[in-house]
């Protein structure tokens, strides 16, 4: 039987060069892919005839990409449809990474249905898969406040306030589509850098809202931590600035001695449970980038845990910020 299923991909599987040079020479066995995507790190990983892999993916679209593995790897794959913040239950005992390739594939931006691109005409989406509302319900249901905290924050757009008050105007008229929305933030809009398109910063923040995309990641990774056995990797990738800010806080926080209270001295090392690899974050090389041009964003770090029983009370209230902006979304539940 081949290693690998030849299948038709638009997806370029990023830094995968540097995940395989990260898990292979270390040990055979099983792996956690987080984000399944197009397959393209579960399947290299299953060339090594003794690796498993379990695989999630929130994108019910993968599920028929995961029976073509199932029937080709056999037992050596299995497949969840969930988020990864839930990745709870399983059978770790010979977990060697868990790996996390964040953000969405090139398929799903390329899916008209999803809407995740401000090419696209029609009703505004932005759902990768199990949520609980769409960029339309926010676009056309909340208030003045909560759009401008969701753009200034998720988006770092300058111009938050002003282009929230103008799609509260609009849309007393009508309920608003993507092109209504571009059309507004184009006017809006008078100095911008002309290397990103105007509604760049707009569409990046719903569609982290809509998926909730901050609680994912920092809940994704504290349960990747607690489910991993000592020695075991966890590898991310990240492809924003908000990611890769929590990620980094995440690893190297962790990654640190620490003294509570110089008055305690004993109750030092409480906290360092992770040996951090790479203090430099790891990107793709001119070729990758050549080759894949979406792949230049993005960023690779990794630790190894060396503990257990880490209280992440601080990495939560560190972000608090952004998680209760999330919480938003519940008005639209
Ligand atoms: C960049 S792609 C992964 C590509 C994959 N590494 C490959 O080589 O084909 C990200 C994938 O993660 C999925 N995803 C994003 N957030 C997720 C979450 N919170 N839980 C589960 N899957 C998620 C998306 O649906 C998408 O398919």
């Amino acid at each position: 039987m081949s290693a690998t299923i030849n299948l038709e991909k638009k997806h370029f599987p990023v830094l995968l060069d540097e995940i395989i040079k990260i898990i292979s020479p270390r040990y055979s066995g099983t792996f956690l892919d987080c984000t399944f995507g197009q397959g393209g790190y579960s399947e290299k990983i299953l060339e090594n005839p003794n690796n498993k892999v379990i695989a999630f993916d929130r994108d019910a679209k993968s599920i028929k990409l995961a029976l073509k593995f199932k029937n080709h790897f056999k037992d050596r794959f299995e497949f969840n449809n969930k988020k990864f913040s839930q990745i709870k239950n399983i059978d770790t005992k010979n977990v060697k990474a868990i790996i996390f390739d964040l953000g969405c594939s090139t398929d799903q931006i390329f899916d008209d249905e999803k809407g995740l691109s401000f090419n696209f005409k029609g009703k505004l989406n932005m759902k990768m898969g199990l949520n609980n509302f769409s960029a339309h319900d926010v676009i056309n249901k909340l208030d003045k406040d909560d759009l401008t905290k969701i753009f200034k924050f998720f988006g770092e757009e300058k111009d938050a306030r002003k282009i929230a008050l103008r799609i509260l105007e609009a849309r007393t008229r009508d309920n608003l589509s993507t092109e209504d929305l571009v059309r507004i933030i184009n006017k809006e809009k008078k100095n911008y850098n002309y290397k990103i398109n105007k509604s760049t910063k707009i569409f990046q923040s719903l569609r982290i809202f809509v998926n909730q995309e901050i609680s994912e990641l920092i809940y994704g990774l504290i349960n990747a931590y607690k489910l991993l056995p000592v020695n075991g990797y966890i590898i991310v990738i990240t492809f924003h600035s908000l990611e890769d800010k929590i990620v980094k806080f995440f690893f190297k926080n962790y990654a640190e001695e620490k003294k509570v209270s110089r008055y305690l001295p004993s109750s030092k090392h409480i906290n360092k449970i992770f040996e951090l690899f790479n203090k430099k974050v790891i990107i793709p090389t001119e070729e990758e980038i050549k080759t894949n041009p979406s792949s230049r964003s993005a960023k690779l770090r990794y630790v190894k845990k060396i503990k257990e029983g880490a209280n992440f009370d601080e990495f939560l209230l560190k972000f608090k910020k952004f998680l209760e902006i999330e919480k938003i979304g519940r008005k639209l539940w």
